[in-house]
C-alpha cells in the first residue's frame, strides 16, 4: 500500500512542486492519509521557493505551494519512500539508474497512471510561457487525480484494523 510519495522533476522549482500541491489538494479532499513530498536532480535550485509562475497557477487552482523549498533528491530517498514519481523520461532513466540495488522505493512516470497517456511527459515549462505552465498543470491534475484514485482503491481494499 502506499502511504509515501517522492515528485521528482528536474529543478523542483515548477513541475514536481505543483505535483506535491496537487497531490496534497488532492489527499486532502479524499481523506486518504499520505506523507508527500518533492526533489530535484539537479542542486542549483536547493533551498529555493517555487518558481513564482509554477506558484502562481497552483494558486489559481486553490493550491498554495509557496512554502515548498527546493531540494536534491538523496539515496536514503529510495529506501524512504514507497512511490517516486519522475515528471517525465529523463527524469525516470535518471531515477532508474540512481536507484540503488534493492531499493523499496517503486519508480514510476506520472501519465502511466492516465488511461491513454501512458509513456507521456509533463513537458518542461521553464523556459516557456504561461501557457507552458497552464498545459503542466493540467498534466498534472489528471495525473494526480488518476494516481489519488487508484491509492484510494488500494486502500479500500485494505482490511482495516
Ligand atoms: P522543473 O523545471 O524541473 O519543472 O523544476 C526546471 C527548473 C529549473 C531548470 C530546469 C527545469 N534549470 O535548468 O535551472
Amino acid at each position: 500500500m502506499i502511504r509515501s510519495i517522492l515528485f521528482v522533476c528536474l529543478g523542483n522549482i515548477c513541475r514536481s512542486p505543483m505535483a506535491e500541491g496537487a497531490m496534497r489538494a488532492e489527499a486532502a479532499r479524499r481523506g486518504l492519509a499520505l506523507d508527500v513530498e518533492s526533489a530535484a536532480i539537479i542542486g542549483w535550485h536547493a533551498g529555493e521557493p517555487p518558481d513564482p509562475r509554477a506558484t502562481r497557477r497552483a494558486a489559481a487552482a486553490n493550491v498554495d505551494i509557496s512554502e515548498q523549498r527546493a531540494r536534491q533528491i538523496d539515496y536514503r530517498d529510495f529506501s524512504a519512500f514507497d512511490l517516486i514519481v519522475a515528471l517525465d523520461r529523463q527524469i525516470l532513466d535518471d531515477l532508474n539508474s540512481m536507484a540503488p540495488a534493492g531499493s523499496r522505493a517503486e519508480i514510476a512516470l506520472l501519465l502511466d497512471h492516465v488511461a491513454g497517456r501512458e509513456g507521456e511527459e509533463v513537458a518542461d515549462p521553464y523556459h516557456g510561457d504561461a501557457a507552458a505552465f497552464d498545459r503542466a498543470w493540467r498534466d498534472i491534475a489528471g495525473g494526480i487525480g488518476a494516481l489519488a484514485g487508484r491509492i484510494a482503491g488500494e486502500a479500500a481494499d485494505q482490511p482495516s484494523g
